[in-house]
C-alpha cells in the first residue's frame, strides 16, 4: 500500500482484503466497500490462479473455476449498485488467449479427466462468455465490460503453468489500464482486447444459447439469482 500511494503520489490509497475462494469472503469484502466508498468506477478481475491438482474450495467448487470464474460474477452482481452509481463505469475481466473452445456442462468442473491447462481454458472460456453476455444486458446502463488477454508476463501463475519466461509486470499491466482508462472506449462493451486491440476469441463464446445455459448454471452454483440490470 505504500508503494502504491508513493507510486501515485496520492495518500488516499486504500485496500481491502479477502480470499476469493470463499463466498464469505468475498461478501464480506464487498459490505466493506459499501461500508467506505460511495461509487465505484471500476473493477478489474485480475486475480487468477493455475493449479496443477483439482482441489476444492469450502463450497466445494474446483478451485480454478471459482477463482477465476465465480469470484467475478459474484463480484460484479454485488457491486452492480455501487458501479451504476458513478457516471460511467468499467469492468475489465482478465482472460487469456488460453481458452478452450468447448464447454460440457456434464464436467464443467472437472470431475473426471482433470488436467491444470484444461480446467484453467475451462475457466477462462467461461469468464469471456460472461463478459460477452454482461455485456448486451448491461446495454442500457452506464457501465461497460470489456475482456483482455495480458501477454504472456513472468509472473507466480505464469511459473506454475509454464515455468520461467514472459514479459515484465509493467508490460503485463498496460492492457488492463487500457481497458481500464482509455477514453476511445468510453461506450464500447462485450470486446477482448490483446496489446490494446480488439480481436476475436474462438467461436463457442459467442453462442448467446450457451451463454444464458451458464449463467442460469451459475446461479445455481452459487445460490444466487441475480435480477436483471
Ligand atoms: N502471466 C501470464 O502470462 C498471463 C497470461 C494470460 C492471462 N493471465 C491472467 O492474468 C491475471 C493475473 O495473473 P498473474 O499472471 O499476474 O499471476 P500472479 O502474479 O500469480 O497474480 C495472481 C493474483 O491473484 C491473486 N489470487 C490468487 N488466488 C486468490 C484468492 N483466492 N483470493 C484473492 N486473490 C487471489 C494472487 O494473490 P497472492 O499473490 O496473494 O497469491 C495474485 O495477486 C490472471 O487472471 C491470469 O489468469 C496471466
Amino acid at each position: 500500500m505504500e508503494k502504491a500511494k508513493e507510486i501515485t503520489n496520492k495518500n488516499n490509497v486504500s485496500s481491502v482484503y479477502g480470499d476469493l475462494s470463499s463466498f464469505n469472503e468475498i461478501k464480506e469484502m464487498v459490505n466493506d466497500i459499501y461500508n467506505r466508498f460511495n461509487r465505484l468506477d471500476v473493477l478489474i478481475n485480475n486475480a487468477g490462479v493455475y493449479r496443477s491438482t483439482r482441489d476444492l474450495t469450502q463450497e466445494g467448487l474446483e478451485e480454478t473455476f471459482a477463482i477465476n470464474y465465480i469470484a467475478p460474477f459474484i463480484l460484479m452482481n454485488l457491486l452492480i449498485d455501487l458501479l451504476k452509481k458513478a457516471k460511467s463505469s468499467r469492468i475489465a475481466n482478465v482472460v487469456s488467449r488460453v481458452h478452450s473452445n468447448q464447454l460440457n456442462f456434464n464436467n464443467l468442473q472437472f470431475e473426471t479427466g482433470y488436467t491444470g491447462v484444461k480446467a484453467y481454458a475451462r475457466s477462462k472460456t467461461c469468464l469471456i462468455m460472461f463478459t460477452y453476455l454482461l455485456a448486451d444486458k448491461l446495454k442500457n446502463t452506464e457501465i461497460t465490460v470489456n475482456c483482455l488477454h495480458p501477454g504472456i508476463i513472468n509472473t507466480k501463475l505464469q511459473r506454475a503453468a509454464i515455468g520461467s519466461g514472459g514479459a515484465s509486470l509493467l508490460e503485463g499491466a498496460e492492457t488492463l489500464v487500457f481497458a481500464a482508462t482509455a477514453p476511445e472506449l468510453k461506450n464500447l462493451s462485450g470486446k477482448y482486447f490483446i496489446n490494446n486491440s480488439p480481436r476475436p476469441t474462438k467461436d463457442i463464446t459467442y453462442n448467446k444459447e450457451i451463454q444464458n445455459k451458464l449463467w442460469k448454471k451459475t446461479e445455481e452454483l452459487v445460490g444466487m439469482e441475480f435480477n436483471e440490470f
